[in-house]
């Protein structure tokens, strides 16, 4: 990051005016470093959701939300998901280059290598109700990974760094698909170690003991695209949960469970769920209007699901490919006439054409069209988020590592502005001694 000039912050009272340094990007907004503005001033800034706010310097991915462009160190998500599989994109948000032949062997090695769960650990699993939610298990099951790798958790050594960044990359598969076999019922399948990551994920979600699944190459195609569009995405709320979490020193295990448990919730990856709960609900084309109502309603919270983005402003690139890919899926899988595709399809115009939504900028986002091609693909509404997890903890490991060697790399705390009671007494009926 290079300085650029100054700006002057005038704090408007008798107090002297404060220069700060502005930064600039390779691309991007510049920023301001307020780092010495409360030394300087006694003051802090106010961000409330972080709007304005740069948390750190980073080289993995870059975003112009206005002109609708996703870069993963520099390459365009479309080259990426039409040119390259999950394991060449994982190498590349790690190490920031793509591997060469060689490379990508030895690292499709090395992540192979950490597939399976320690027995012990997938002991874990029966703890919980067997009615429990897919992403309640992972949090808990990638929580408790920490206890498992002590000889190799030595954050300050890139060599443990990087082996722990590989295990999570390559036991996220096996434990969501255990999440899912321990929420049907079924007995758990071990990873096989010469298929690839989508193929094995889909292999350990759908084999069962007395029959093999058979791997269809347009759902593995699918499938890998989801998870390539999913890999990274900046610094989004469960990306900053990972980096604050590590930012005091925590475990990579513990920090990546914190993100799961972020990513969760249905203003972040939790929306692909509730997006199409959401089109099962609405069920009908003729009952659009009525949801549209509610969503533009100020006085009722209910909102589109799988609508708006706090960065994208006129489109999210991965929608389009995601779009793309539906069409493609549900086509070749015969199910083009599938009731909530041509439903999202008619909501997707509607709103579109709508003063509210236009006015706010309100563009379907990757997740309007991802749940979609999971139900085609067969997998479970129960299960749309815990793949999200399972694509994002490459970028979440690729981070949190960035983060970790970063030398201005410092513990988060944020401040805050206090609005609650000025200094006050005990009152003395409450002395209890
Ligand atoms: N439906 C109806 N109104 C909406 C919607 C929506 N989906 N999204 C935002 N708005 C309205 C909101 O009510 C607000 O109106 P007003 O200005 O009158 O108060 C305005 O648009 C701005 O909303 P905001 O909440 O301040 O915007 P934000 O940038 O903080 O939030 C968001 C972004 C994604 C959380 C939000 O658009 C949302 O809740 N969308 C639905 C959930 C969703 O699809 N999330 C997936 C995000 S993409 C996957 C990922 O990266 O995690």
């Amino acid at each position: 990051m290079t300085q650029k000039h100054t700006a002057i912050f005038d704090p408007g009272n008798s107090s002297e005016s404060v220069e700060l340094p502005v930064l600039s990007g390779t691309m991007g907004p510049d920023v301001v470093d307020i780092r010495t503005l409360h030394a300087k001033s006694g003051m802090f800034t106010y961000d409330p959701g972080y709007l304005s706010t740069a948390s750190s310097s980073s080289k993995i991915t870059f975003i112009d939300g206005a002109k609708g462009i996703l870069l993963y160190r520099g390459y365009p998500i479309e080259q990426l998901a039409m040119h390259c599989d999950f394991m060449d994109v994982c190498y590349l948000l790690i190490h920031g280059e793509l591997p060469n032949n060689a490379e990508k062997i030895t690292f499709d090695h090395a992540i192979k290598e950490h597939s399976m769960l320690h027995e012990q650990l997938v002991r874990f699993f029966s703890g919980f109700r067997r009615d429990a939610h897919p992403m309640a298990v992972m949090v808990g099951v990638v929580g408790a990974l920490s206890a498992f790798y002590h000889e190799a958790m030595d954050i300050s050594d890139a060599v443990h760094r990087e082996q722990s960044a590989f295990r999570l990359i390559a036991k996220l598969p096996t434990i969501t698909a255990m999440a899912y076999k321990y929420n049907i019922g079924q007995p758990f399948i071990y990873p096989r170690n010469d298929l690839s990551y989508a193929e094995n994920f889909l292999h350990m979600m759908f084999s069962i003991p007395t029959e093999e699944y058979k791997l269809n190459p347009v759902i593995v195609k699918a499938l890998e695209r989801i998870l390539i569009l999913h890999a990274d995405h900046e610094q989004n709320a469960s990306t900053s949960t990972v980096r604050l979490a590590g930012s005091s020193g925590a475990n990579p295990f513990a920090c990546i469970s914190a993100g799961i448990a972020c990513l969760w919730g249905p203003a972040h990856g939790g929306a692909n769920e509730a997006c199409l709960n959401m089109l099962e609900e609405i069920g009908d084309v003729s009952r659009i209007n009525e949801y549209i109502k509610r969503a533009k309603d100020k006085d009722d919270n209910y909102r589109l699901m799988g609508f708006g983005h706090r960065v994208y402003k006129n489109f999210d690139p991965r929608s389009k490919l995601m779009r793309e890919t539906c069409h493609e899926v549900l086509n070749e899988l015969g199910l083009h006439n599938d009731r909530l595709f041509k439903l999202a399809l008619e909501l997707e115009r509607i709103a579109l054409e709508d003063e509210y939504f236009i006015e706010k900028k309100l563009y379907p986002n990757v997740d309007y069209y991802s749940g979609i091609v999971q139900r085609a693909l067969g997998i479970p509404t129960i299960m749309f988020t815990a793949i999200f997890a399972m694509a994002r903890t490459a970028g979440w490991v690729a981070q949190w590592s960035e983060m970790i060697s970063d030398p201005e790399y410092r513990i988060g705390r944020p401040r805050q502005r206090y609005i609650g009671e000025e200094m006050r007494d005990v009152p003395s009926e409450f002395f209890r001694k």
